[in-house]
C-alpha cells in the first residue's frame, strides 16, 4: 500500500482523480498509524452479566465491504453515498448496494470467497433510536476477532484488540432520534505482537463472531459485580457491587427472593459496595446438583437479575474440593467450533449440543480451550451442571518479553473475568498453553496469574504445561508450576510419539504436591475409517490409545482430573492430509458431522463406570 501511495505522489500532477486517491492514501497511511497505535476514542468498559440486561438487538444481516487494502480507513465510516454524475472526490463504496453477513457469526463460512480471508471487512448497518433522559447507551460487542474499529453516525466511538472477550462502547453521545447507523471495521490479521500470535491450530474465523446489542443503563449503573459464596463462611454470600459514577454512600441492593435473603450496602469512593449476605438452606451449585437462584442487585435506578449458582472450590495438598469435598474431573476438551454447520459456535442449540455430547460421555468437567467461550456456552454449563477450564488465548510463543504483549493479555483477562465472574461453572481460569520453557515466559505468566488472582481470588489459576522426558520416563517440573494452584499438562504418547502401548510402560515424575490435570492427549482418527489397533488414523488406534492411556493416567496418585484432546473435530489451517483430515484437526470422539468414533466408547465407560481417576 505504502509502494502504491509513494509511486502515485510521482503523478499527481496528470489527473484531480489522482489528487483524489492521493488524499485516500495519505489519510489510509494515517490509518495505518491505527493497526500499530490505537488511538482509542474510548476505552470499552465490562459488563457483568450483559446477556441478562434488556437490549436492542444489532445482529441479522449487515452490508458488507471486504478491504484488503485497509482502504475504507480513509472514509468509508462515513457512510457517503455515491451521487450519479459526481466528479472530483467522488465516492467509491455504497453499503447499500453492497452485500450482506451474518451477525454474529464468521465470515469464513458464510461466504466462499472469504474462506481464506485475513484482512478487514467493513460492516454496516441502519437501526432506529429515541435517545432518554438520564440514559446512557453503550454498544455490546460479545466478540469480534481480532481487531475492531466502531462509528456510530460517522462518529468514532472505541477500537479493540483481542477476538474472544466481549466489550461496550459508550454511544449516549453519538446517537440521536430517529434512523442512525453503525459501521464496525473487523480484522482478522494475525500479528506477531498478537494474542494469540500468528500461528495456531484452529482456523482464523474472522468477524462479529458473537451478538452485537445496544444496552441502555441510568446515568449512574452497575458495571461489574461479584458474589459468590465465602470459602470461610459456609453460609454467606460475599462479594461487591461497583458501581459507575456511583456516589459514596449511595445504596446498593442485593436480594435472593428463594432464599428470604437481601442485603443493603453502602457504596465506597470507590464506587465498590461490599456485600456480606447470610442465607439458610442455600442449596450449593454442583454437577449433581446445578442449582441456579434468581438473585437481584440493584443501585438507584439501575438493576439487573442475574441467574447464579453458589458453590465453593480450592485446593488442599493434591486434592481439588468442590464444595469442600475431594472432586475428580472427568472432562474433555471443546473448541468453539459449531457442530455439522462448522465457523464459530455461537448459539445456544450449538452449546446444547457441544455440552450434551460432553454429558453422554459421563463429563462432569469441560476444558474450553483455547481462548473464552461465549456466555451462551458458559450459561449452558451452569444449567447443565458442567465444571469449566476457561483459558486466556496466550498460546504457543507469543512474544513472552514485550511489555505490551503482557498488557493485551491483562486486558483480555479483564475482560473474560469481568464478564464471566459469576459463574458457577467455571473453577479454573488458564493462564496459557503450551508456552516454552524459559524464564522470560515464567516472568511472563507469572505476572498474567498474578493479575487473574487480584481479579478473583475465589477461582483456582492453572495452565497447560509441556512435559520433558528421560527415557522411559516423563517428568512435570517446569518452574511456571509454582505459579499456579493446579497444573495441566499436555502429553501425545501413543501419536506425537511412540504408539499406544508405550504408555504401559511410562513413568511419571512430579515435581509438585499439587493437583494434576492432564490437560491433553489423545489421537487423530477419520470418522468410519477401520483397521488394525496399529493402523494410524483408524478408530481402532484412537481407541486403543485411549484404552493405554486411561491405564498409564490411573498410576498417577495426584492426578485430579483429565481433559482429552478433543470432543469433536475441528478446522484447522495446519490439517491437510487429503482424505483423512481435509482441513480439520481429526482428533475428536466426535466427527463435525456428529459421527461417535470408538474411542468416545472407551472414555465414555470409564467416565461412566468411574474406572479412572481417585478424588482422594
Ligand atoms: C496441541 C495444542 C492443540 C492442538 C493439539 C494437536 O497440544 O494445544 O491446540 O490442536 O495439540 O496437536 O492436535
Amino acid at each position: 500500500m505504502k509502494n502504491m501511495c509513494i509511486s502515485l505522489a510521482r503523478v499527481v500532477e496528470y489527473a484531480p482523480r489522482k489528487i483524489a486517491l492521493l488524499a485516500a492514501c495519505a489519510a489510509t497511511l494515517a490509518a495505518g498509524v491505527v493497526w500499530t497505535a490505537p488511538v482509542s476514542a474510548q476505552t470499552p468498559i465490562i459488563l457483568t452479566g450483559a446477556d441478562r440486561r434488556p437490549a436492542i438487538s444489532l445482529d441479522g444481516d449487515w452490508k458488507t465491504i471486504v478491504d484488503p487494502y485497509s482502504n475504507g480507513f480513509s472514509g468509508y465510516f462515513r457512510n457517503q453515498k455515491a451521487k450519479p454524475g459526481e466528479v472530483g472526490t467522488a465516492v467509491e463504496y455504497d453499503f447499500s448496494k453492497s452485500p450482506t453477513l451474518k451477525v454474529p457469526g464468521d465470515w469464513n463460512m458464510q461466504r466462499e470467497s472469504l474462506f481464506y480471508y485475513e484482512g478487514p471487512v467493513w460492516y454496516e448497518r441502519g437501526f432506529t433510536y429515541q435517545p432518554k433522559e438520564h440514559t446512557r447507551v453503550f454498544l455490546h460487542v460479545g466478540a469480534a476477532n481480532y481487531r475492531s474499529w466502531f462509528w456510530v453516525n460517522g462518529q468514532k466511538v472505541c477500537e479493540h484488540e483481542g477476538g474472544f472477550t466481549s466489550f461496550n462502547c459508550e454511544v449516549t453521545a453519538a446517537v440521536h432520534a430517529g434512523d442512525n447507523f453503525v459501521i464496525a471495521a473487523v480484522d482478522n490479521t494475525r500479528h506477531a505482537d498478537g494474542v494469540p500470535t500468528l500461528k495456531t491450530d484452529w482456523w482464523n474465523y474472522g468477524g462479529l463472531t458473537r451478538s452485537v446489542s445496544l444496552i441502555e443503563v441510568p446515568d449512574a449503573f452497575i458495571d461489574q459485580y461479584d458474589l459468590h459464596l465465602s470459602r470461610t463462611e459456609t453460609s454467606v454470600i460475599e462479594g461487591w457491587v461497583h458501581v459507575v459514577v456511583g456516589q459514596p454512600g449511595a445504596k446498593v441492593e442485593v436480594e435472593i427472593t428463594e432464599l428470604g435473603a437481601k442485603i443493603t450496602a453502602p457504596v465506597g469512593e470507590d464506587g465498590r459496595a461490599p456485600i456480606r449476605l447470610a442465607v439458610t438452606k442455600l442449596e450449593r451449585w454442583s454437577p449433581e446438583t446445578p442449582k441456579l437462584y434468581k438473585v437481584q442487585v440493584r443501585a438507584g435506578l439501575d438493576s439487573i437479575e442475574d441467574l447464579i449458582g453458589f458453590r465453593t472450590v480450592e485446593t488442599r495438598g493434591t486434592q481439588i474440593l468442590l464444595n469442600g469435598k475431594p472432586i475428580f474431573l472427568r472432562g474433555i476438551c471443546i473448541h468453539a467450533e459449531a457442530p455439522y454447520r462448522s465457523g464459530r459456535a455461537n448459539t445456544d442449540k450449538d452449546a446444547e449440543t457441544l455440552l450434551g455430547w460432553a454429558k453422554e460421555l459421563g463429563a462432569n468437567f469441560v476444558r474450553l480451550a483455547h481462548y473464552p467461550h461465549d456466555e451462551t456456552m458458559l450459561r449452558a454449563a451452569d444449567r447443565m451442571g458442567l465444571l469449566v477450564w476457561s483459558e486466556n488465548p496466550v498460546y504457543w510463543a507469543v512474544q513472552f518479553d514485550n511489555p505490551q504483549v503482557l498488557a493485551k493479555a491483562e486486558q483480555q483477562l479483564d475482560e473474560e473475568i469481568g464478564t464471566s465472574r459469576n459463574h458457577a461453572s467455571i473453577i479454573l481460569w488458564s493462564m496459557a498453553n503450551e508456552t516454552p520453557n524459559n524464564e522470560v515466559r515464567t516472568r511472563y505468566i507469572e505476572a498474567e496469574a498474578a493479575h487473574a488472582r487480584e481479579l478473583d481470588p475465589t477461582r483456582l489459576i492453572t495452565a497447560a504445561l509441556l512435559v520433558r522426558g528421560e527415557g522411559q520416563t516423563k517428568i512435570i517440573d517446569d518452574p511456571l508450576g509454582k505459579a499456579l494452584d493446579v497444573i495441566g499438562f499436555n502429553e501425545y504418547i501413543g501419536w506425537y510419539e511412540g504408539h499406544p502401548e508405550s504408555a504401559d510402560v511410562t513413568e511419571w515424575r512430579i515435581g509438585y504436591e499439587k493437583p494434576l490435570i492432564v490437560s491433553e492427549f489423545g489421537g487423530g482418527a477419520k470418522a468410519g475409517l477401520h483397521g488394525g489397533d496399529n493402523d494410524r488414523w483408524t478408530e481402532e488406534y484412537q481407541a486403543s490409545i485411549y484404552r493405554h492411556q486411561l491405564g498409564m493416567l490411573n498410576r498417577i496418585p495426584q492426578l485430579r482430573g483429565l481433559s482429552p484432546w478433543i470432543l469433536m473435530d475441528f478446522r484447522s489451517p495446519l490439517r491437510n492430509l487429503p482424505g483423512i483430515q481435509d482441513g480439520f484437526n481429526r482428533k475428536g470422539l466426535i466427527s463435525d458431522q456428529g459421527l461417535k468414533k470408538q474411542a468416545f466408547f472407551v472414555l465414555q465407560k470409564a467416565y461412566m463406570e468411574k474406572t479412572v481417576g481417585k478424588p482422594e
